[in-house]
């Protein structure tokens, strides 16, 4: 596949100039740059979603012009979109199949076939996975191995994964790097956008950095050190990228003792002081996010108490939470934390309406400067304060997200995959502002499936399995592998072992 001279603009915004990109048989070519670089637009271009204003792309020697994605999907190109596309209420098969299903001689479905071919599917995944169960029930990471699964059953030559690791953990990023092996063994072509550029080393063989819409370079990637790649991603040297200033912890914010629900957690306690970031650490599906919306009101608890600075509340509902000070920023920002439909200064405001009305009216200069200020410092790539809010790159949308609640001072943050598709420089960003938080005395909780994250920015790391937290460490006193061995329940098996040992003596 080749694409020559892409160029593509959207009103006050040129998202592509003359980018070249191209894919040869059995290659992994990884595409990179900060957010809203243009990785999306270009392979939306290439998936037949937009039409190019100009430039041309070849298939196997063939121009093509694509009139509309069915285009490219029968030209053999499939793609995993950065923001997943799947039916939340219908089934994993379902929605691998959807419009293709297996028919019986009397035209009905022949369901039987369909699992059977799903199981099929999955077997290299090498996990348990419903083909029958409902998709929004099954979470992110398995939703993104539908989504693999869907792009597998198409037989694709060549494959588009935008940012396919975002949700994923260690282990699914290794089975999703198997997978992508065998894929390259048999000749399919894959264009691998990510962040995480340590992974761009590990599965592709050539890169291609944009910057602003242009292409900077193209090169094997043997030829490019990590340092490299990022200084013509972001045109500058970066500085180290974890800033580790600790405060002096200050009073207890928020104490939680023996929160439990049925079938998520169990006697979960923990407190996290004024100034102190205390990280969660552990695997997709360890009952985290469902621990962090207990204490925020939405979802109901079976047992526990939550008390805020010294006194115990009773959150009922989400809204309770913020009025106590407490801000969530949800992992799931389609789904949780926008209103996409809605413009950059409309999403930032909801969480500071009450604060800026006054007789009834909201004061939109005060607000206007609020956000203004916001995305100054947060660098959030839009025309202007009035885009929608689906019409920014993914990565800005996560930044809309964060600085909703950064907007608002709070005593209590929750952060749940905060840095989930952003950047390296805007990382740095995110991590500055998180550390201002809590040098400002707020007391910050840190979820995050980004292992050098959390052991970096918290200050202590709970590590929870199976909705318990089995270890508690200090910052600089664990390695990776421990936590790790701490989030597969390793550690905890290994002590009731030795405890069933002792007790057989
Ligand atoms: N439908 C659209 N309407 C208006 N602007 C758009 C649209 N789609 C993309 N853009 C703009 O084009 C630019 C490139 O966006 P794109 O989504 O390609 O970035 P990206 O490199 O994928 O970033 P990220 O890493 O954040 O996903 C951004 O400035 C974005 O706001
Ligand atoms: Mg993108």
């Amino acid at each position: 596949m080749r694409m020559t001279g892409i160029s593509k603009s959207f009103p006050g915004v040129t998202a592509l100039k003359r980018v070249d990109f191209e894919l040869s048989y059995g290659e992994v070519h990884a595409l990179v740059g900060e957010n809203g670089a243009g990785k999306s637009t270009l392979m939306k271009i290439l998936a037949g979603v937009y039409r190019a204003d100009e430039g041309e792309i070849w298939l196997k020697n063939q121009r093509v012009v694509p009139k509309s994605p069915k285009t490219m999907i029968d030209a053999g190109v499939s793609v995993i979109y950065q923001e997943l596309t799947l039916i939340p209420y219908l089934s994993v098969a379902e929605n691998i199949f959807l419009g293709r299903e297996p028919l019986r001689s009397n035209g009905l479905i022949d369901w039987s076939a369909m699992w059977l071919e799903v199981e099929k599917l999955l077997a290299p995944f090498n996990l348990f996975l419903n083909p029958r169960s409902v998709v929004h029930s099954i979470g992110p990471a398995f939703q993104q191995v539908v989504e693999i699964a869907k792009a597998l059953s198409l037989k694709a030559d060549i494959i588009v994964m935008d940012e396919p690791t975002a949700p994923l953990t260690g282990s699914e990023v290794a089975r999703l790097f198997e997978i992508i092996r065998k894929l390259k063994a048999d000749g399919v072509a894959i264009a691998y956008i990510s962040h995480r550029l340590e992974e761009i080393h590990e599965v592709a063989d050539r890169v291609t950095v944009l910057r602003d819409g242009e292409r900077m370079v193209t090169a094997a990637l043997s030829d490019l050190t990590v340092d490299e790649i990022v200084s013509h991603m972001v045109g500058r040297k970066l500085t180290e990228q974890y800033p580790t200033v600790e405060f002096p912890a200050g009073d207890e914010l928020i104490r939680v003792e023996g929160l439990t629900k049925k079938g998520t957690c169990k006697d979960v306690s923990f407190s996290v002081r004024s100034g102190e970031i205390l990280g969660f650490a552990g695997l997709v599906g360890a009952g985290r996010t469902e621990i962090m919306q207990l204490i925020y009101g939405y979802r109901r608890k079976d047992a526990g108490r939550i008390f805020l600075r010294g006194r115990e509340v009773q959150l009922r509902n989400t809204r309770d939470a913020v009025r106590c000070g407490i801000a969530l920023i949800p992992e799931e920002r389609k789904k949780q934390g926008l209103v996409l439909g809605l413009s950059v200064i409309d999403n930032s405001a909801l969480s500071i309406l009450d604060l800026n009305t006054s007789f009834g009216f909201i004061k939109w200069p005060a607000i206007a400067r609020i956000v203004g200020e916001m995305v100054r410092s947060l660098e959030i790539r839009t025309p202007s304060l009035y885009q929608k809010v689906k019409n920014l790159s993914g990565g800005n949308q996560q930044k809309i997200v964060l600085s909703k609640w950064f907007a608002r001072n709070c005593d209590v943050y929750i952060f749940d995959e905060p840095t989930r598709g952003i950047d390296v420089g805007a990382k740095a960003e995110i991590y500055k502002l998180l550390l201002s938080r809590a040098r400002n005395g707020a007391a910050i909780i840190l979820v995050s499936s980004d292992l050098p994250e959390v052991m970096n920015m918290a200050t202590r790391i709970l590590v929870v399995f199976g909705g318990q937290i089995v270890k508690e460490f200090r910052r600089g006193e664990a390695t990776e592998e421990q936590v790790i061995s701490c989030a597969l329940g390793l550690e905890r098996q290994s002590t009731v072992e030795a405890l069933a040992a002792g007790a057989h003596k």
